[in-house]
């Protein structure tokens, strides 16, 4: 038996799956995200450690017999995070979440200097982490000078379960330290950043173990000591691992609460100027690409709390079949946009809301609009050589078939939506705990999810949204002009 946990933004989720990694069971736990100034995204990590606790306590109690059978635990992380620990492994502050754009100007300054670049291979968004540690250095001066390690949120659970500072190379390449085409700390990029080698945590491949539980974390969790814990990785890579997204051509397109349009890449060929993330895949010799969109179901969370009506609520009043695209265009930048635009402050809006409009024409509109900045995306993709000819579609907003209907037209590539199951960032992080303490090589666990169904775009649709695109995307200066 084997645990992958998966530690996202607003709670941690934890499935029990068997040596094969089929699941067993699963187990939730919320926690809450603070944001105490506008911008701002923080959240104390000592309630990571209270939810994988409860987590663990509902496992035990619906599995009591497989718990005792566990040999290995992996974790999956949101990223970018900064956890700030002492020489006593005390935590100095809140965490500072990937989603915390304080660190705007502190990130310009950074990217302007060309080593971060051309090390990193990305763009130094304002949510990746060493911005935030310049930030605190200015800002929390008695912090930034008791700062032992920087942690990663996953690497805080690991350094909790096993006492070792270490990381893995798919999360440490969101920092913006990581020399993430040689896979090792670049230490031009952390002086240049006032940080020095040893405040790194020791980085390892997220399928290498890293060591057993301490006393106290097996206690706390109710495991036997031996459990061996693996260095996991970064929540896009590990949720790569959980549907077979490994080689180049594989991917998927995530309509979550931010959208991800990923496709794994067998070398590193960056391309920082596209907005495209280049990172680190959690897999010994791989790498991936990505497109981030901020706000995806985000947008409907959005329209749902403005309107007073659920998200599925709107989606399902539009039916299930895509109409040609509206007269009325949704930017869907509720958040900033990451690609392709690099730009914290934009925000969104509609463009040619005419008095006759309803709320399905406005739902509509958040729903192609979210569509066109995947496509933005996937263009962007295009752009560094990787050509996905078929996507995965996952995530909550694949609820409805309307949107993937849709989103099939305007990508205008097949989508596969697969069989109802587990095959998120628990799950990968189930499966390389599995390949760390077997030995078992990835290809042979990380395996594809069977597919239910293919949503193929529609040709006479995929050339009206193409058209719809070409204006969304031409007229973008104009719209940020506005603002
Ligand atoms: C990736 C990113 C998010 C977070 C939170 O660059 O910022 O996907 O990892 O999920």
């Amino acid at each position: 038996m084997y645990i992958g946990f998966d530690l996202g933004t607003s709670g941690v989720r934890a499935l029990l799956v068997d040596d094969t990694g089929t699941p067993i069971g699963a187990a939730d736990a919320s926690y809450t995200v603070a944001h105490p100034h506008p911008g701002w995204s923080e959240q104390e990590p000592s309630d990571w450690i209270k939810a994988c606790t409860a987590v663990m306590q509902t496992l035990r109690t619906d599995h009591a017999e497989a718990v005792t059978q566990v040999k290995g635990i992996g974790f999956s992380g949101h990223m970018h995070g900064a956890t700030l620990i002492n020489a006593q492994g005390d935590v100095l502050r809140p965490c500072i979440l990937w989603n915390d754009t304080r660190a705007h100007a502190e990130a310009a300054a950074l990217d302007a200097d060309p080593q971060f670049r051309a090390r990193t291979g990305n763009i130094v968004f304002p949510g990746f982490t060493a911005p935030k540690l310049v930030w605190v250095a200015a800002h929390e001066p008695d912090i930034f000078a008791q700062i032992d390690k920087v942690l990663l949120p996953k690497d805080y659970m690991n350094f909790w379960l096993t006492g070792r500072a270490i990381s893995d190379m798919s999360d440490s390449a969101g920092t913006a330290w990581l020399d993430v085409g040689a896979r090792d700390w670049s230490n031009d990029l952390l002086s240049a950043s006032g940080l020095r080698h040893d405040q790194m945590p020791e980085l390892f491949e997220g399928s290498d173990v890293v060591g057993t539980l301490t006393a106290q974390a097996a206690q706390a969790l109710g495991l036997a000591h031996s459990v061996q814990v693996v260095a996991g990785g970064g929540d896009n890579a590990v949720a790569a691992c959980g549907v077979g997204a490994m080689n180049e051509g594989d991917g998927f397109v995530s309509l979550g609460t931010s959208g991800v349009v990923l496709t794994a890449r067998s070398g590193f060929a960056p391309m920082a100027d596209s907005a495209v993330h280049s990172f680190c895949h959690a897999v010994p010799q791989q790498w991936y690409q990505m497109g981030v969109v901020l706000a995806a179901t985000d947008a409907m969370n959005w329209l749902g709390n403005i309107t007073g009506a659920s998200p599925q609520e709107l989606t399902e009043a539009l039916g299930d079949t895509p109409q040609v695209p509206a007269n009325l265009m949704f930017y869907p930048y509720l958040s900033g946009e990451r690609t392709p635009h690099n730009d914290s402050a934009v925000r969104a809006g509609f463009v040619g809301l005419d008095i006759a409009h309803t709320r399905a024409d406005m739902t509509r509109a958040v729903m192609e609009g979210v569509c066109f900045a995947l496509r933005d995306s996937l263009e962007a993709l295009r752009q560094t050589g990787a050509a996905p000819t078929r996507l995965l579609a996952i995530g909550g907003g694949t609820g409805s078939v309307h949107w993937v209907r849709m989103l099939a037209s305007v990508l205008n590539l097949p989508l596969d939506l697969p069989q109802k199951g587990e095959f998120g960032a628990a799950l990968g992080a189930a499966r390389l705990a599995i390949c760390g303490v077997t030995k078992a090589p990835p290809a042979t666990i990380m395996t594809k999810p069977p597919v239910a169904q293919t949503i193929a775009p529609e040709p006479s649709l995929a050339k009206a949204y193409d058209a719809a695109y070409t204006r969304y995307r031409t007229s973008f200066p104009e719209f940020k002009a506005l603002q």
